[in-house]
């Protein structure tokens, strides 16, 4: 197709990419793109902004809900970049800045996030602990600014390299970026490349502390099961698992999707689940609080495709990216 002439890129029509997710539920995108060099993404972005077509960045599709009917648009996979990043961290050895017990690792966007954090803490580069038993890349802990309880992806980010909504590869330095609750000013942007400041400490003291966060986090979610992880944003001071599991609703089911009995923010799918059946019972659930508690929950995943916007009470949720 000559829309992608001159373009370092991999294309797929009509790509499967539901089995993409930790859902692995939903309908395929018009087009899968692979770029292998950083101008070539830019410039898919800025040509897809210029004929109006929907564009996303999919990482590990552990955030994401697709919607029956698939994605009518482009969908961007950073995988060919992180082959480079992998040769990279071999041959590069960590740099160190100014302070002597600190080191600055680069990581690249589409790195997987829990084998990052596991390597760094299995090699004494403390910071990332924090990041056991959260599925995702690194592109994705930085735009949705992922971490809990033990701390924040944000809080170990020394600059961001991104294509911006305009199309200019930059770098964002730390006081540039801004982290909130699950949410970064990457979002809109492709980010492809990360600095990151982690200190030295003891290799067996640091693993010990990310088994100890994963075994917590076991022991406590549903983790083996299909799901996008939390489905609402926790409102402030409060906990969307702890109101929904208060208004009665563990193993409430809609098809193949139903609320989990041990954390009651997680919905989880069976293999004939629907993409709609997770949105219908995301609506039974916030309506069901929302008698219970008086509070009106957000959604914490990403919806892509037309169930989004089919269903304008999920929209007007808050469905980033769509
Ligand atoms: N609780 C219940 N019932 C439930 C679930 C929780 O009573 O079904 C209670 C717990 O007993 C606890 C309180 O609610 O007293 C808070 O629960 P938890 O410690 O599990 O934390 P959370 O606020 O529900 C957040 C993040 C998780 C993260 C954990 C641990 C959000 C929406 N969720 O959960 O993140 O893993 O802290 O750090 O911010 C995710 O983002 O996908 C995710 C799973």
């Amino acid at each position: 197709m000559d829309w992608w002439n001159g373009l370092k890129i991999r294309v797929q029509a009509d790509a499967p990419l539901g089995e993409r997710t930790w859902f692995r539920l939903g309908g395929p995108a018009r087009w899968m793109v692979w770029p292998t060099d950083v101008e070539s993404a830019a410039a898919v972005m800025l040509r897809a902004e210029e004929c109006g077509i929907p564009w996303r960045v999919l990482g590990r599709g552990a955030n994401v809900l697709v919607a029956d009917e698939g994605f009518d648009g482009i969908v961007m996979v950073l995988d060919d970049l992180a082959e480079r990043e992998d040769t990279e961290w071999r041959k590069r050895p960590p740099s160190t800045p100014a302070d002597p017990a600190g080191v600055t690792v680069t990581a690249y966007a589409s790195i997987d996030l829990m084998k990052l954090s596991h390597r760094c803490s299995q090699g004494g580069f403390a910071g990332l602990e924090c990041m056991a038993g959260i599925p995702g890349t690194v592109g994705g802990a930085v735009c949705m600014n992922a971490g809990g309880r033990w701390g924040a992806f944000g809080d170990v980010v020394q600059s961001v390299d991104l294509i911006d909504s305009a199309g200019r590869v930059i770098r964002r330095n730390r006081d540039e970026m801004e982290f909130g609750y699950r949410s970064s000013n990457a979002r809109g942007c492709i980010v492809w490349r990360v600095d990151l400041e982690l200190h030295r400490d003891d290799p067996e003291a640091t693993l010990a502390r990310f088994h100890d966060i994963w075994k917590a986090k076991k022991a406590e979610q549903p983790m083996a099961d299909r799901s996008a992880g939390c489905i609402f944003k926790n409102p402030p001071g409060l906990s969307a698992g702890k109101l929904i599991d208060e208004a009665g609703l563990k193993d409430t089911r809609r098809g193949g999707a139903w609320v989990s009995s041990r954390h009651a923010n997680f919905i989880l799918a069976e293999s004939t689940a629907k993409a709609n059946d997770v949105v219908e019972l995301i609506e039974v659930v916030r309506t069901r609080v929302e008698a219970h508690h008086g509070i009106r929950l957000q959604t914490e995943i990403d919806l892509w495709g037309p169930a989004a916007i089919a269903s304008a009470s999920v929209t007007k949720g808050g469905m980033v990216g769509e």
